[in-house]
């Protein structure tokens, strides 16, 4: 069987390198997508994968990323759609134009993505979107973020029902705060022990783009590491 062809968009993030290593080593083949024109070809390089500099939030930007899958590969396979954003505070405060951009970063890029893709998927496919558990357990000060990825999961739920008799598979991995490098410079106070390894989410991304997920359709995968919601009222959990 030939490896799959999987375009990665927003590759140029926190968990880009780790998602990316995981599939390369698979044999994988990628195209990696981001606006950041000099991290993409630092990966590229380093992983020695395709690359193309576009905006797949914009429908001309996710179509150039489908045309330049297709001729690297001739087909494409699937999408690991790692674009997003993050903004908090009070949402008295927060400016519609914020909500606008949660919206586009977490939601309406997977729209555009996908719906460049989805043509192209005539043997089935695998997609693959990320977010958080506060779309169903929203915190105070996370109001765009927590509905912008609500509507994200929403949607993918939606869709899945409507992709699965053409053998497309679209599921979530809901995710807590990556340990990364940046973030514990950014962070020096936070219990590293309530984050997770990327790591750990890229393995679940090596299965959600395998055949080992051919029973998940429209699926959440939580991928928590040892995270919990704790709150001063509820008391320490039994160790
Ligand atoms: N890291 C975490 O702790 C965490 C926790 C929960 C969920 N998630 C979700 O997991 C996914 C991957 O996480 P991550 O930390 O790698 O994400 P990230 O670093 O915040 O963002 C990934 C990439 O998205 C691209 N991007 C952002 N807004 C965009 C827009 N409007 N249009 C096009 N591209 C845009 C950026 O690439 P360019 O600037 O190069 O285009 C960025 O490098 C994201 O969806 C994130 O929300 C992450």
């Amino acid at each position: 069987m030939t490896a799959p062809a999987l375009i990665v968009t927003g590759a140029t993030g926190g968990l880009g390198p780790a998602v990316v290593s995981r599939l390369a080593e698979r044999g994988d083949r990628l195209l990696l997508t981001g606006r950041d024109k000099a991290r993409l070809a630092e990966l590229g390089k380093e992983y020695d994968v395709e690359t193309l500099a576009t905006d797949v939030s914009d429908p001309a930007g996710a179509r150039e990323a489908a045309e330049a899958a297709l001729a690297a590969f001739g087909r494409i396979d699937g999408l690991v759609h790692l674009v997003g954003g993050f903004r908090a505070g009070p949402y008295f405060l927060m400016d519609p134009a914020a909500y606008e951009g949660m919206l586009r970063d977490n939601f309406l890029s997977a729209v555009t993505a996908t719906q460049a893709l989805l043509p192209h998927l005539t043997d089935g496919g695998r997609l693959v979107y990320f977010s958080t558990p506060l779309a169903d357990e929203p915190m105070p000060a996370l109001s765009a973020y927590a509905a912008s990825k609500a509507a994200l999961v929403a949607w993918v739920r939606s869709i899945a029902h409507e992709l699965k008799r053409g053998g497309v598979h679209a599921n979530v991995v809901s995710m807590t705060m990556a340990d990364t490098p940046q973030k514990r410079r950014e962070r020096p106070d936070l219990d590293t022990d309530h984050m997770v390894a990327p790591e750990l989410v890229a393995r679940v991304v090596a299965f959600l783009t395998s055949a080992e997920s051919d029973g998940l359709y429209g699926s959440v995968v939580p991928v928590l590491g040892r995270f919990e919601f704790t709150s001063e009222l509820s008391g320490r959990p039994p160790r």
